[in-house]
Order: structure tokens, then C-alpha cells, then sequence
């Protein structure tokens, strides 16, 4: 018996529902939620109102109200860990009171960001024209992800994100910087990983022999503050945070430093207030009206119950070109589980594989495959009704009419008839006609969602990317997984760590399996 068993039943009873034949009058705005100017619309899915209902009921089943509640009150949900979840507290602007172990987190939280924003403008009126920030995974993806999309703010120095160990990233980005003007902030919570640590020394050994000076060019972000003060870094130029900040969870505080001084303290707060915001949404409104919520049973709807294995996050927007590996992170690392809350095995699959690529650019590379390939994968666009450049509104209704196309030839396909028509046109006949005509068929009732906002601002994004947190904790509630841990990484890690002196000659290639000691010696020979 799985919680799902009911949706799939019903979904076996749809068969091959046409998602064109649902539309009646009211389905648009009745399979849609609007929220502060934010429109999501799953009426181009298979999802009717029985559906819908089903769906809502497993909030219900997995005491999703309870849960978040939990979450949001500084309960130490991530157990495998012991920790809390409270990155909705380092957004919390309006200064409710959030207590861990009976201590308040908000106002120390209010305290570091005034310090985080003090540094900032000091950043952006010094000398200083570059900011390098070294991090990887949630240290690095966000703050990435989000000062390219808020790149029409940025008004401070240049910012860089160094992140692949592979010595190309840390070259290639500093070829061209001035070691007198760089300011460097390593990003890391534990400030252990190998890359950042490798990267991070990389980079001091460069602004030395360039003359600059690390005391003073130096800053770092993370929980341990011991190993900042290890590595060098003066206590006033550490921005220390707790561990109830997960990685990936973490560009709300002292890891978005970075894009603080790309587009400084202001507009950083009104990001902070776009996502405090969708917490009040995603608090206070009931499932069916919930934009995260409902995101999430759409996502499980055709994951769990249709067994659509992957997803496709399709920005019409080049300045999120960044949002999916942001969002891989996000939803792959946090409900790629195998195993529920309580160590047994999971009954359902886990969360799906993300991916994807800004629209137009995926419509001339792998669209095809989503519009004639012979699995049916979930596409979910994203389109602002104005972008930032009025000069080239041409060019954004051109991208809008794309998206909006896509949308609409998965919905409406081609059929065989309609193909043959268009062969006639072309004058062939017989077998030949035949033959193109099938090479021309879309299948069509293919699912899709689309995410509208008037313009993607700090205040949007910051909406934009708490709807996604929380739709990977509803995911992860309903699945019964822990999406705070991330146990995955760590053999790949610690078969790194044995295999550095395998590469360096000082232990024997042999203690390798076959495979990777045939691979090491190619390598290294
Ligand atoms: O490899 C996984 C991970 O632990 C992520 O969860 C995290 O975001 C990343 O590594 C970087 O970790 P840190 O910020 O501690 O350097």
C-alpha cells in the first residue's frame, strides 16, 4: 500500500485523457494560483479535479501543517544531523520571535546583516574592483545563480565565483584581475571542503606574489570560525552563521555576501523580503491556493503517480541561465533520498532528476526530444512580462511568444491527419506522402506549468527561490524523506581522499579495483 496508490488508480482511469479536452470555461484560472504578482498555472497537465483533491488529501495523510510548522518554530527536523531548519529565519525581516533550545536566532540574524551590509558599502566606495567568491555547492551556486539573474542591479564591483577544483576555473577567472584591487571572500560552512580550501590558498599564493595583501583582501563566510581564524583571516572580516542554515539553503545570510555588494544592502533586503513574503504565502494560505504547495503535487503528480522520471526547468529568461544547476542542487540533493525519515526503505521513488536550459537556446538543441521522443517529460517554463532592456521590448515579445508556443505545441501536438495535409501542400502523394507525414506527428498532450512574473527584480527572485524551498520541503514531507541531510557525498569524498596518494605514487595502484587502477595507470603514465 502506498500513499499514492489512489492517484495512480485514477490516473489508470484517465487513460489518454487529452489535456485539451478539459478545458472548459473555468479550467485556466481554476488550475492556476496568483500570488503578489506571481502567476503559476498547471492547467496544461493531466491533473483534474479529482486529482487535485487526491492531491491535496496527502498534505493532509503526511501532516504537512504540522511539519512546517516544526520547521519554522526551530524544531531540530533534519535528525539525521540534529539540527534545525531555519533559513526562513535569516529572511525574517519583520523580527518575529523564532527560539532554538529557548535562545532567539532573529535578532542576532538582524545583527550580522547589519554587519554583512556595513562591509558591503564599505566593498563598493574602496578601491576594490573585483570580488572573487571561492565556495562550491550551496556556497557557490546561489550567490552565482542570483547576481547573474540580478545583473541589471549590480552598481558594485565585478563579482566572480570560482568554484571546480580543476585549476582552468581559479586560472581563468583570475587571469586579468588586479591582486590590489581583488577582494577575495571564501564561502564555505565547514570550511573543510578540499575544493574551496585548495582554491582558497590558490588564490592567496597569487595575490601575494602580485602584491596585494591577504590580511586585508580577505574574507570568509562560514560556521567555523576556528578555521577562518586558521587560515588567516582577521575575526572582523568572518561572517559566521549557524548550522541550521543547510548549504544550499544558504544565500539569504553571510554566503550571499557576495551579491550584497554586487547590488548592495537595499536591494539585498528586498530580495530578503520577496522570499519572507512567500513564507507568509506558503504559512498562512490554504493547500489549494498555496503556490508552493501546489507546485510540489505537481511535481509529485508526475513523478510518483504518472512516472515521469525527470523534469525540464525551462527559464525564458538568460539571466537565470543559472536557475537550473541552482535548482539541481536544491531538489537533488535534498529529496534524492533512498530511505524514509526512519532508515526504511523508501516505497516510492525519490525526488526527480532536474535539468534544463534557458528558452530559446533548448528549443535548437534538445526540444526535439521533449516534443517527438518516445518518453513524456514535465516541462516547466518561466516567462516575465517585461524584461530590462525597453529599447529591445521586440526581442521580449519574441521570447514570450516562444515560450508561450511551446507550451501549447506539447499541449496541441500534431496529429497524422493534420501531417498529411501539410505533406498534400507540399504536393507529394502515395507512400511517400505517407512516410514524411509520419516523421511529422507530434503526439502532443505532453504536460507543462508555467511560472509568469511581471520582471524578474530582487524582490521577484527572492519570491521565485522560496516557493522553490518550500515546494522541496512539501516534496520531501509527502515522501517521507529527510531533504535536509546529504549523505550521497560522502564515499565519493572519502574515495577522493584515498585515491590522492593512489595518483601522487605513494601507495600501490593495485589496491584499486581493475577498472580504476587500468584508469589511474593511462593517467599517469
Ligand atoms: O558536497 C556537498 C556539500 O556538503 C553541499 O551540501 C554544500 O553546499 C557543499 O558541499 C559545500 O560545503 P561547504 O560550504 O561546507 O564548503
Amino acid at each position: 500500500m502506498s500513499r499514492f496508490d489512489a492517484l495512480r488508480a485514477h490516473r489508470a482511469a484517465q487513460g489518454d485523457v487529452s489535456i485539451s479536452g478539459l478545458f472548459d470555461e473555468g479550467r485556466a484560472s481554476e488550475f492556476a494560483v496568483r500570488h503578489d504578482g506571481l502567476l503559476f498555472d498547471y492547467s496544461k497537465t493531466q491533473i483534474d479535479e479529482t486529482a487535485r483533491n487526491l492531491l491535496v488529501q496527502l498534505t493532509e495523510d503526511s501532516s504537512l501543517a504540522s511539519r512546517r510548522k516544526a520547521m519554522l518554530s526551530g524544531e531540530k527536523i533534519n535528525e539525521t544531523e540534529g539540527r534545525a531548519v531555519l533559513h526562513t529565519a535569516l529572511r525574517n525581516l519583520s523580527g518575529d520571535l523564532v527560539l532554538i533550545d529557548g535562545a532567539d536566532v532573529v535578532a542576532p540574524v538582524r545583527a550580522m546583516l547589519d554587519r554583512m551590509a556595513g562591509f558591503a558599502d564599505q566593498v563598493r566606495t574602496s578601491t576594490i574592483t573585483d570580488v572573487v567568491n571561492i565556495g562550491i555547492g550551496g556556497s557557490d551556486l546561489g550567490p552565482a545563480m542570483a547576481t547573474l539573474a540580478l545583473s541589471p542591479y549590480h552598481d558594485g564591483p565585478r563579482c566572480h565565483f570560482v568554484s571546480n577544483v580543476d585549476g582552468a576555473h581559479v586560472a581563468d577567472v583570475l587571469r586579468g584581475l588586479d591582486p590590489k584591487t581583488t577582494l577575495v571572500i571564501v564561502a564555505s560552512k565547514t570550511f573543510t571542503t578540499i575544493e574551496t580550501m585548495t582554491n582558497a590558498q590558490t588564490t592567496r599564493d597569487w595575490m601575494v606574489a602580485g602584491g596585494g595583501d591577504p590580511a586585508a583582501q580577505f574574507a570568509a563566510v562560514s560556521t567555523a570560525e576556528d578555521k577562518t581564524a586558521a587560515f588567516g583571516i582577521p575575526a572582523e572580516k568572518v561572517f559566521g552563521f549557524e548550522d541550521w542554515v543547510g548549504g544550499r539553503y544558504s544565500m539569504w545570510g553571510p554566503i550571499g555576501l557576495s551579491l550584497m555588494i554586487a547590488i548592495g544592502p537595499e536591494d539585498f533586503r528586498a530580495f530578503l523580503s520577496g522570499a519572507e513574503a512567500m513564507d507568509r504565502h506558503f504559512c498562512e494560505t490554504v493547500p489549494v491556493d498555496n503556490m508552493p504547495v501546489m507546485l510540489a503535487l505537481v511535481g509529485l503528480w508526475h513523478n510518483q503517480v504518472c512516472g515521469h522520471a525527470t523534469r525540464a526547468v525551462l527559464p525564458y529568461d538568460q539571466r537565470l541561465s543559472r536557475l537550473p544547476a541552482y535548482l539541481q542542487q536544491l531538489e537533488m540533493e535534498s529529496n534524492g533520498k533512498r530511505v524514509s525519515m526512519d532508515g526504511s526503505d523508501l516505497d516510492v521513488d525519490s525526488g526527480p532528476v532536474v535539468w534544463g536550459e534557458p528558452g530559446t537556446n533548448g528549443q535548437h538543441a534538445f526540444y526535439q526530444l521533449i516534443h517527438q521522443g518516445t518518453r513524456v517529460i514535465p516541462c516547466e517554463f518561466m516567462i516575465a512580462g517585461d524584461g530590462h532592456e525597453p529599447e529591445l521590448a521586440h526581442h521580449h515579445k519574441l521570447l514570450m511568444a516562444n515560450c508561450l508556443a511551446q507550451s501549447e505545441a506539447l499541449m496541441r501536438g500534431r496529429s497524422l491527419d493534420e501531417a498529411r495535409r501539410l505533406m498534400e501542400a507540399k504536393r507529394l502523394s502515395g507512400d511517400e506522402l505517407e512516410r514524411q507525414a509520419r516523421h511529422r506527428v507530434f503526439p502532443g498532450n505532453r504536460p507543462s506549468t508555467t511560472l509568469a512574473y511581471a520582471k524578474l527584480t530582487p524582490y521577484v527572485l527572492g519570491q521565485i527561490i522560496a516557493l522553490y524551498e518550500h515546494r522541496v520541503f512539501v516534496e520531501g514531507v509527502i515522501l517521507g524523506i529527510n531533504s535536509f541531510d546529504q549523505w550521497g557525498v560522502e564515499l565519493g569524498k572519502e574515495l577522493a581522499t584515498s585515491l590522492a596518494p593512489v595518483l601522487e605514487g605513494e601507495v600501490a595502484v593495485e589496491t584499486k579495483d581493475p577498472s580504476t587502477a587500468q584508469l589511474i595507470r593511462f593517467l599517469t603514465d
